[in-house]
């Protein structure tokens, strides 16, 4: 897993992304990549739609959407889904990619990072409060909303003060 890289969804590496493996019992807390991709191309200027590549293979999927100017600050700087194919997972695949979308998220002057997500047995909760989320709360609906902070880059306004 040492070249893990991040590239934007493209034509090349859709169906891979689209058929992305889960393990049982995982396939209840997340819908289908098609629909992530459908989201992305009817939202494309807020939706950021990438695939986790290992060496030229598809190991993963995550979409983040920014948008600033939503109401709710909850929803402004977001992953709107997130999977690593079942074969991969378990060998830091997702924490790659949630680090390189917070890394986004502060390049564009973010300050949090959310997810909403249901809670359960073989859901992606102790993934995420492994990797630094805090459960906010719960919605109605039972979906439980965590946050990571992000921290500043203090290399980000280098050069840019006058
Ligand atoms: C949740 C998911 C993305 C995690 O991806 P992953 O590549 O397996 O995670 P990583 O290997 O990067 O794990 C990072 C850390 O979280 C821990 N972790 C991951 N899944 C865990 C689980 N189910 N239970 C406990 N700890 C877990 C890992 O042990 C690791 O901890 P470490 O720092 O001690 O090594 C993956 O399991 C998945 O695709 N699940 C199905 C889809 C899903 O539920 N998506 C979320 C919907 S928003």
């Amino acid at each position: 897993m040492s070249d893990l890289r991040l590239e934007e969804l493209s034509a090349a590496t859709i169906v891979a992304a689209n058929t992305l493996t889960l393990k049982p019992g995982q396939e209840q807390y997340v819908a289908p990549v098609s629909h992530s991709i459908a989201e992305a191309y009817v939202n494309p200027s807020t939706a950021w739609p990438r695939v986790v590549l290992d060496d030229d293979e598809v190991v993963g999927f995550i979409m983040g959407n920014f948008d600033a100017e939503n109401d709710h600050d909850e929803l402004r700087s977001c992953i709107w889904r997130i999977n690593v194919s079942a074969d991969a997972q378990g060998r830091g695949v997702g924490r790659f990619a949630v680090h390189a979308l917070a890394a986004e998220a502060r390049h564009r002057g973010f300050d949090q990072l959310t997810v909403m997500y249901e809670p359960g047995d073989d859901g992606p909760e102790a993934f995420f409060t492994r990797i630094g989320f805090e459960v906010v709360r719960e919605t109605p609906y039972g979906e439980h909303l965590a946050a990571l902070r992000i921290l500043p880059d203090p290399h980000e306004s280098e050069g840019t003060e006058s």
